[in-house]
């Protein structure tokens, strides 16, 4: 066996979280499996054998695995679907999988593309805008009616959700602020979220049914809530206001996207594959493996880079750094993870980003970055908090406002609504 490589590089100091990428790109280059000396895991930098660890989920568990500190793994994150393994993660991911299909996800369309072209009809009609806040706006807007929340979470769930990702990070500053803003999240929601608060056929209705039917337990009913609406909010508010940052700095793209607006889907996959809203999550190591030609023991955790390997030239070739609407199979990305534990909820961010993009790609023929955008830094998620954007009005755009779930057919909706029809 060769010398394990190591790097002592700061993954986790503002300067790396600000600019990752020559970061990324020199533990690519040390190899796929690096020693952070720091952190005390090994990173996974490179797509194939990031993929290959998440498609192996005998030999790479979740649970105690997740995060980086022991007191993350084993009492905040213990017993919930995303630190869960076999037979309990499946129980688990049963209990919303209904809701979260595609065939489920499709019955929404007209609802949340009617919610998209109301706020972006509102929030261009001065000529700019800030992205992160539409994205916000409409993420926890769909997110709460669809869990069924009480309206006075909101704000727990907007702020404990970012504290949550600081949490799976090492224990640095960020991760001691965040403890107790994301513990007062979910001791709110065991206060306020109960059988009579929640909205009755929502997903937080279906969790309750689940516990009352004997298919989980009760005491896994609000860690399941709040993993869902952690996991629904930022990583998508994020992805869209990304979307349309890198749609703003590249108006080919733009124009190629107002051409061909089914691009819509695509072009949010390519942005998040470059800017993955959430850089990185663990596995423990559960039997000895070899990764490159280093050998790794039960008891090791790796760090899967999904932010690095969305940049791997190995597999994106020499225009990985580029963004491009129509990369062939740019959702072959990690940025939903993979194996059994890939993202729950593709179809519902696919459904939010196609519908901002397109309500805006109908009405602005030119976006521009018009202000300094600021910069979100925490442990894992990746982003930004303020985004501003200015927009060129379309000759004959549609000031329609849609404050009802009609679903009304135009040229940029045009294909979506022929395939559900
Ligand atoms: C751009 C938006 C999103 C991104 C980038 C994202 C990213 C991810 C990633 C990377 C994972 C895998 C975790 C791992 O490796 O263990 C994951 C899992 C998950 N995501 Fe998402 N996600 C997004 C949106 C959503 C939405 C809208 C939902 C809606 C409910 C959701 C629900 C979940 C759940 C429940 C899991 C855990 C799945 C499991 O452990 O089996 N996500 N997501």
């Amino acid at each position: 066996m060769p010398a394990a490589p190591s790097s002592d590089i700061p993954l986790f100091d503002d300067n790396a979280l600000a600019d990752p990428y020559p970061l990324y790109e020199r533990l690519r280059e040390v190899g796929p499996a690096v020693r952070l000396t720091r952190y005390g895991v090994w990173a996974i930098p490179r797509h194939r054998e990031a993929e290959a660890i998440l498609r192996n989920p005998d030999a790479y568990g979740s649970e105690d695995g997740v995060a980086l500190t022991t007191l993350a793994n084993t009492q905040i994150l213990t017993g919930t679907v995303l630190a869960s393994d076999a037979e309990q993660h499946i129980r688990l991911r049963r209990v919303l999988s209904a809701q979260l299909a595609p065939r489920a996800i499709r019955r929404l369309v007209g609802v949340v593309t009617a919610r998209a072209e109301r706020l972006v009809e509102e929030h261009i009609a001065e000529g700019g805008f800030d992205a992160a806040a539409l994205a916000q706006h409409m993420v926890s807007d769909t997110v709460m009616e669809l869990m069924g929340l009480p309206e006075e979470t909101r704000e727990y769930l907007l702020t404990g959700a970012a504290a949550t990702f600081d949490v799976f990070g090492p224990d640095n500053e960020r991760y001691q602020r965040a403890l107790p803003v994301a513990s007062r999240m979910v001791e709110f929601l065991h206060e306020a979220v109960t059988r009579e608060t929640v909205a009755p056929g929502s997903w937080m209705g279906a969790i309750f049914q689940a516990v009352d039917e004997g298919r989980m337990e009760e005491k896994a009913a609000i860690p399941l809530a709040s993993a869902y609406t952690a996991a629904s909010m930022d990583t998508t508010i994020l992805g869209i206001t990304e979307v349309i940052a890198q749609l703003a700095r590249h108006p080919r793209q733009y124009e190629q996207l107002r051409r061909e607006p089914a691009h819509a889907t695509s072009a949010f996959h390519e942005s998040i594959r470059l800017e993955a809203p959430i850089q990185g999550f663990g596995r423990m190591v559960t039997k000895t493996v070899e990764i490159g030609g280093v050998r790794l023991e039960a008891g090791e955790q790796v760090w899967l880079l999904y932010g690095s390997a969305g940049r791997d030239r190995l597999s994106w070739g020499p225009t990985a750094d580029v963004f491009n609407v129509r990369r062939r199979r740019a959702d072959r990305h990690l940025a939903f993870g993979g194996g059994p534990h890939l993202c729950a909820g593709i179809p519902l961010a696919e459904l939010q980003a196609r519908a901002v993009l397109r309500a805006l790609a109908t009405r602005c023929t030119r976006l521009t970055i018009a202000g300094e955008p600021v910069r979100v830094l925490n442990n894992l998620l990746r982003g930004w908090g303020h985004m501003p954007v200015a927009v060129e009005h379309a000759p004959r755009a549609v000031s329609r406002t849609a404050d009802d779930a009609t679903y009304v057919r135009t040229p940029a909706n045009a294909d979506e609504q022929g395939a559900i029809s």
